[in-house]
């Protein structure tokens, strides 16, 4: 990607401290201009080819001259290309944010700039200083309520997670073969896009999709269209009280890192009650790396903060988690993606 510039370096402080620092506290600037851009839907209207910037303001309803100046700033940074005459395409940055790429983060764009998580960002502060979450403070209720009362933001929310799974989904099936289980639950499975690329993966699998009913209301259809309807199950529930019992394997994406220690305990014995002793528990997530790298994995710990006063963890602390749920951990398989695959089983005794 393109360095992005602090918005009055020169040229001669470019790599300066200085000006390396300023792009960094400016990096909120990119943010919202690609939230903007994706809620425009501009890099979509570009998939077709090279367009000038008056035929963009009008598909998308924007007032050009401004347009005009979000786009040449987000070329400035490489998200576009700006050719003579004001005319745009894309780039390879570009096209992750259209919504049909299969690394596509439009939708995760789109949810950035949302009121509850862009305001709840803006209270980074309360989080640091109480430990408390910003969304609970910024909202007056926490995430998960905020988005049930708000069903615009809450598709957003979903789809975005669906946008990250199909990015990831290909990256966790390069590390892990599910045709070994006969069965498998993707519990807090969203929409159901990781468990169709494990079903397409492995033919002769059979899979439940487990999530909170409005959000599996939709699933069906998306398993039916890609032939796997009666190999699939959609269950509603919470699990907070109890998931499909008896299967083979139990994946949970993105789940535990939503929730602090005390509930991911619980959500871990709901599982546990429901696994034989010889089931297989397939923990997807980041797992924090080492001081001064891994910014990615630090930053989601950061955004667990500000929406759930929750946490990305570290693998002995993955351990611990893991034994208080009633499971051993066995391996953690690292991706070609920011997720691993923490591989556990029922303790002895559990
Ligand atoms: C961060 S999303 C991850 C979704 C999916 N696993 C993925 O990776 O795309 C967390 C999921 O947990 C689900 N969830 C939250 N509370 C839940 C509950 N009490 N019972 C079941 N699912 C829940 C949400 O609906 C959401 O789909």
């Amino acid at each position: 990607m393109a360095a992005t510039p602090s918005t009055n370096a020169g040229a001669t402080e470019e790599m300066s401290p200085s000006a390396e620092l300023m792009r960094l506290v400016n990096a909120y600037q990119v943010s919202q201009a690609l939230h903007v851009a994706a809620t425009l839907g501009v890099a979509d209207l570009l998939v077709d080819g090279p367009r000038d910037v008056a035929s963009l303001a009008e598909t998308s309803g924007s007032h050009m001259p401004s347009l005009y100046r979000l786009m040449r700033a987000l070329a400035a940074v490489g998200v576009f290309h700006e050719g003579t005459d004001r005319v745009f395409s894309l780039t390879p940055l570009g096209a992750c944010l259209t919504g049909d790429a299969p690394g596509s983060r439009r939708n995760y764009a789109r949810w950035i700039g949302t009121p509850g998580q862009w305001r709840s960002w803006g209270n980074l502060l309360h989080c640091i200083r109480t430990g408390e979450s910003a969304a609970k403070f910024t909202c007056g209720v926490d995430a998960w309520t905020y988005r049930a009362q708000n069903p615009e933001e809450r598709a957003i929310f979903d789809s975005a997670m669906t946008g990250n799974s199909r990015a990831e989904a290909e990256a966790v099936l390069a590390a892990f073969d599910f045709g070994r289980f006969g069965s498998v639950v993707d519990v807090g499975g969203g929409q159901g896009h990781l468990l169709r690329a494990i079903l397409l993966a492995a033919p002769a699998l059979r899979g439940v999709l487990f999530d909170q009913a409005q959000v599996v209301a939709t699933a069906a259809p998306a398993f039916a269209a890609d032939g796997l309807a009666d190999r699939v199950e959609v269950v509603a529930g919470s699990f907070f009280d109890a998931v499909p019992a008896q299967r083979d394997a139990y994946v949970m994406k993105a789940i535990l890192h939503d929730w602090d220690g005390r509930e991911a305990i619980e959500i871990l014995r709901t599982c546990r009650r429901a696994m034989a002793a010889s089931a297989t528990l397939i923990v997807i997530e980041r797992v924090v790396g080492p001081p001064n790298e891994d910014a990615e994995r630090k930053f989601s710990d950061l955004n667990m903060m500000v929406q759930y006063a929750a946490l990305e963890r570290t693998g002995p602390e993955f351990r611990d988690l893991l034994a208080q749920g009633g499971f051993a951990l066995r391996e953690i398989i690292p991706t070609r993606s920011p997720l691993s695959l923490v591989v556990a089983h029922p303790a002895a005794g559990a």
